[in-house]
């Protein structure tokens, strides 16, 4: 069975997201949404109500599990038997920094892999701390997330 982990922070689960999650969903067996704690970037939502925001986002899904994971993500995969990573590339600046990261996990862990998918164009420009600054300034965010992280961000 060929395994993949869709891994970020998730604060909170967006469109663009969904996007690249389904996207590995209809190319892999399996997949497994991986819920960093990213303690050091101060999140908005919990670890848990990311978790639990991520899983009804994608509960339509059935081949996708939702996990949560503190410490290197390198582990995370040896612990779950996987050793492949699918990430979104969005704009050319995110493409520095996941070529840094993706190298250090392969020396960390040689077998690992990150295949990187391209955002689809109307998400290309969208990330998590938009959304956030939209639902503390009032801004239209609900077609760009999930009805339920539209409801959790109006219960803030
Ligand atoms: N669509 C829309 N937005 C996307 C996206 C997509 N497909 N993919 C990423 N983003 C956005 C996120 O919304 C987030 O936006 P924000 O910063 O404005 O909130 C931004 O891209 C960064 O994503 P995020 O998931 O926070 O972080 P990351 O790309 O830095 O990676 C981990 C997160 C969990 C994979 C990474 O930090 C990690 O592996 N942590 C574990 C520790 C570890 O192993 N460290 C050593 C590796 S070098």
């Amino acid at each position: 069975m060929n395994k993949v982990i869709v891994p970020g922070t998730f604060d909170p689960i967006t469109n663009g997201h969904l996007d690249i999650i389904e996207r590995a969903a209809k190319l892999y067996d399996q997949v497994i949404v991986a819920i960093a704690k990213s303690a050091g970037k101060n999140p908005l939502f919990s670890l848990e109500e990311r978790a639990e925001l991520a899983k009804d986002s994608c509960s339509y899904l059935k081949n996708v599990e939702v996990k949560t994971f503190e410490g290197l993500l390198v582990n995370f995969a040896k612990e779950n038997d996987a050793h492949i990573v699918v990430k979104g590339l969005r704009i050319v600046s995110d493409f520095e920094y996941e070529f840094q990261m993706a190298g250090l996990n392969r020396k960390l862990y040689p077998e690992f892999e990150t295949l990187f998918m391209m955002s689809s164009h109307e998400y290309m420009h969208l990330s998590s701390s938009q959304i956030r600054e939209l639902a503390q300034m009032g801004g239209e965010y609900e077609e760009l997330v999930p009805e339920c992280v539209a409801k959790a961000l109006k219960n803030l």
